[in-house]
């Protein structure tokens, strides 16, 4: 503690621990699901589950119904959120949730158990943070993106004023449970869509995930479930070791290495009226940046193809129309001011080999679209 006659500045720190767990039953009896609720023991327990999952998997409606009948602590039916971008676009369903958790009178010894896509996750995510300043959640994610990428992160947001992510808050979640038979039912653009976020973060820490992506391409593409299973686990590792072991979980600082193709990403997403999903921004995202890296003197063009490719192969788009839309560069400036501070963006010198960059020239990043059109 420093402390002056008129100062006091006295640092502190709150321990948390990110519990990831990876099942295919999760809510079996004595299951995943059941030993977090054991350790949190919550008075009452509220779900809010993800529509668009709901209504179309009738394997998770039957073992949820088990699930529900026997879980003491459960105070309502599951309530049923509409999923997709909606989630977060409409106060009214953020709204909604702040209705049930008031209704049921739900504090801070209480949980909320989640289920369902990134958005969902999201919005649900910071409804808890701020009733009562943090109701315990648990996620289980439902979509490939959200398993390996979004869910296992540390923020929750809904988007304002017509921008993505504008209110929203760093808190970490109980716990995750990363359920792989959730997956069956997902449509073939939310089956790729994680896809995309494991070869951004296979390219920057690990080259053996990107060998493992290529290797199995077909069988990703084909639904083999293993397969998927193998690349989302590593990638949901990739990215909780960075959040929690990179000393920067809070996003203090200006560089945001996992954001590697995104300024683009979160820039089209709205541009399109959010008809692209996450997963396919991002993929087109990452072929600008590699293009980008590769104009910057920094990437040898073959490494670059060889991901395009690869991205290809796997049905992501690596273009759109929107591309030639000018207001595509004010992405870059957005994505500065959302950091706040100096301009941080990330490219490739190779991979595992990531480099920061302060400017990026509009002529680099024309250049690098019309190579991609
Ligand atoms: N918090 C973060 O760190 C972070 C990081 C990356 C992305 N995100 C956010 O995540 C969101 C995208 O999430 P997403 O890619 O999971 O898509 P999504 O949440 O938009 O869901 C896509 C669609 O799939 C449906 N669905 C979900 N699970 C299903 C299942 N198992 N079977 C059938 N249908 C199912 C949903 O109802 C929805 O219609 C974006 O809002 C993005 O900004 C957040
Ligand atoms: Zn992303």
């Amino acid at each position: 503690v420093k402390k002056t006659s008129n100062s006091i500045d006295a640092p502190f720190s709150v321990d948390w621990v990110h519990r990831l767990r990876f099942t295919d039953d999760a809510l079996e009896e004595n299951g995943a699901l059941d030993t977090l609720i054991q350790e949190l023991t919550p008075a009452k327990t509220l779900v809010i589950i993800d529509n668009g999952l709901f209504s179309t998997n009738e394997s998770f409606q039957s073992s949820l119904a088990t699930w529900c009948k026997r879980t003491e602590s459960l105070c309502d039916d599951p309530i049923l959120i509409e999923g997709g971008e909606s989630a977060k676009n409409d106060p009214e369903i953020a709204n909604r949730v702040l209705h049930e958790i008031n209704n049921h009178n739900l504090c801070r010894k209480s949980c909320v158990l989640v289920i369902g896509g990134g958005a969902v996750l999201d919005a649900v995510g910071y409804v808890t943070s701020i009733a009562h300043r943090g109701i315990p959640l648990i996620r289980m994610p439902s979509t490939t993106l959200s398993q390996g990428d979004s869910g296992v992160g540390v923020k929750n947001s809904v988007n304002y004023f017509g921008k993505k992510n504008f209110l929203g808050v760093f808190n970490p979640p109980f716990a995750v449970i990363n359920d792989i038979s959730l997956l069956h039912s997902l449509d073939e653009r939310h089956w790729r869509s994680g896809l995309s976020e494991a070869i951004k973060v296979a390219l920057i820490k690990d080259g053996e995930l990107l060998h493992e992506i290529e290797k199995n391409k077909d069988a990703l593409i084909d639904r083999d479930i293993e397969a998927m299973k193998s690349v989302i686990q590593k990638s949901a590792e990739l990215h909780l070791l960075h959040i929690t072991q990179c000393g920067d979980p809070f996003e203090r600082l200006n560089a945001r290495p996992l954001d590697f193709g995104h300024w683009a990403a979160h820039k089209l997403e709205p541009m399109t009226n959010y008809s692209l999903s996450h997963g396919d921004a991002v993929a087109i995202g990452l072929a600008i940046d590699l293009r980008c890296s590769v104009h910057l003197g920094l990437l040898d063009t073959s490494i670059a193809n060889r991901v395009i490719s690869l991205l290809q192969h796997l049905g992501f788009p690596t273009n759109h129309p929107e591309l030639h839309n000018p207001d595509l560069l004010d992405g870059i400036e957005e994505f500065r001011q959302h950091l706040g501070g100096q301009l941080t963006l990330l490219m490739l010198q190779g991979i595992e080999n990531p480099i920061d960059i302060h400017q990026l020239d509009d002529a680099i990043v024309r250049q690098a679209i019309e190579e991609l059109m």
